[in-house]
């Protein structure tokens, strides 16, 4: 288990990470969501042993690592720049930490090859340089190289950035299962809303330098503890003025201790004017007017004029709109799905 203990991370005045508490359990996938410059970076290295915190306790289970150096940490870490050694071949990166090891050569070669088809590298692209690779190609060498040393934890600083979606969406499932098959505790470090979602069991959503909130996905999306978490992760409607210009009919919402209110835009029912719509439980119908909509493929999304606040909705199948653009619907909010902060 990974223990941070009120870690606090200065370079010179400027306090990049404050006061960080949290625990990653053994196997456990945990990751850093936060934007550009929130201190995601800054706190790898000080699990690495890379930089010391100002003030504050790093543990592995009962040992306090805070001043180990590096290499006695059983930590690998691929780097959001690489850090590869770019005159060595694709295989010699690879194979560096096995070499160190002294693992029998025949062995070596059988763990370079299985990790490479893992990570989608052909065979012919193991004796090139890997100067002479693509940014996407050079980020899977380096987590193949982190890989096959079967490290106990696995630190990846934004080890997809540079891949193309489909790429990406390839290496995310085979990262999820190799972490999963060899019970490696991961923290991952992204800015990407859906990575992060798909391949945690529990997120730290950092916002300037702080944990506004650790969870699981489900909780992180669903139950978004600051306003903040809630419009980093998901799409939302600012409902606050169609809300506070009806208070008597948002009656199951805290008007009195909240005044900024959400609603994800997958939660929004629509149904076309004139269609009967059961109203069920705590849901709220209001009149709008379609005035845009994207169409997907497996869903489109409508912008809908309610008043004078324009909410976006999602929906799987496409509506039957007339010709006219200005359609009237019905816009169904249910207050359970509202998330209401101070
Ligand atoms: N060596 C350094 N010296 C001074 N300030 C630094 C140094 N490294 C980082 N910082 C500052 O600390 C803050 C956190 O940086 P960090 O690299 O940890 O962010 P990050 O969350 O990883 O961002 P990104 O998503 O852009 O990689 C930033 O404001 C950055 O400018
Ligand atoms: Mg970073």
């Amino acid at each position: 288990m990974i223990t941070f203990q009120d870690v606090t991370i200065k370079y010179d005045d400027f306090t990049a990470v404050k006061n960080l508490n949290f625990e990653v359990k053994d196997g456990e996938f945990f990751t850093f969501l936060g934007p550009s410059g929130c201190g995601k970076t800054t706190t790898l290295r000080s699990l690495v042993g890379l930089i010391q915190p100002t003030s504050g306790e790093i543990y592995l289970d009962d040992k306090d690592i805070t001043n180990l150096p590096t290499e006695k940490r059983d930590i690998k870490m691929v780097f959001q720049s690489y850090a590869l050694f770019p005159t060595m071949t694709v295989y010699e990166n690879i194979a560096f930490g096995l070499k160190v090891k002294k693992v029998e050569k025949a062995m070596i070669k059988q763990k370079v090859a299985d990790i490479a088809k893992k990570v989608d590298l052909a065979a012919e692209q193991l004796a090139k340089k890997v100067s002479e690779l693509s940014g996407g190609q050079q980020q899977r060498v380096a987590i193949a190289r982190a890989l096959v040393n079967q490290p106990n934890i696995l630190v990846l600083d934004e080890p997809l950035s540079n891949l193309d979606a489909k790429l990406r969406v390839q290496l995310r499932n085979e990262l999820k299962s190799l972490q999963k098959n060899f019970g490696i505790t991961t923290v991952y470090v992204t800015h990407d809303q859906e990575e992060a979602l798909t391949l945690s069991d529990r997120i730290a959503v950092f916002n300037k330098g702080e944990i506004e909130q650790i969870g699981t996905p489900e909780e992180i999306y669903e139950q978004s503890n600051s306003e903040f978490v809630c419009n980093f992760i998901g799409e939302n409607n600012n409902i606050t003025k169609l809300v506070t210009n009806h208070p008597e009919r948002f009656d199951r919402l805290n008007l009195e201790e909240n005044n900024a209110f959400y609603s994800r835009i997958e939660k929004l029912k629509i149904s076309l004017f004139g269609q009967t719509y059961p109203l069920v439980e705590d849901e709220l119908s209001f009149t709008g007017k379609i005035i845009d909509s994207e169409y997907y493929g497996i869903y489109t999304k409508y912008s809908i004029k309610v008043e004078d606040t324009v909410v976006r909705a999602v929906l799987k199948e496409k509506l039957s709109l007339g010709t006219d653009q200005n359609e009237k619907v019905q816009v169904i909010l249910s207050q359970q799905h509202i998330l209401q902060y101070k």
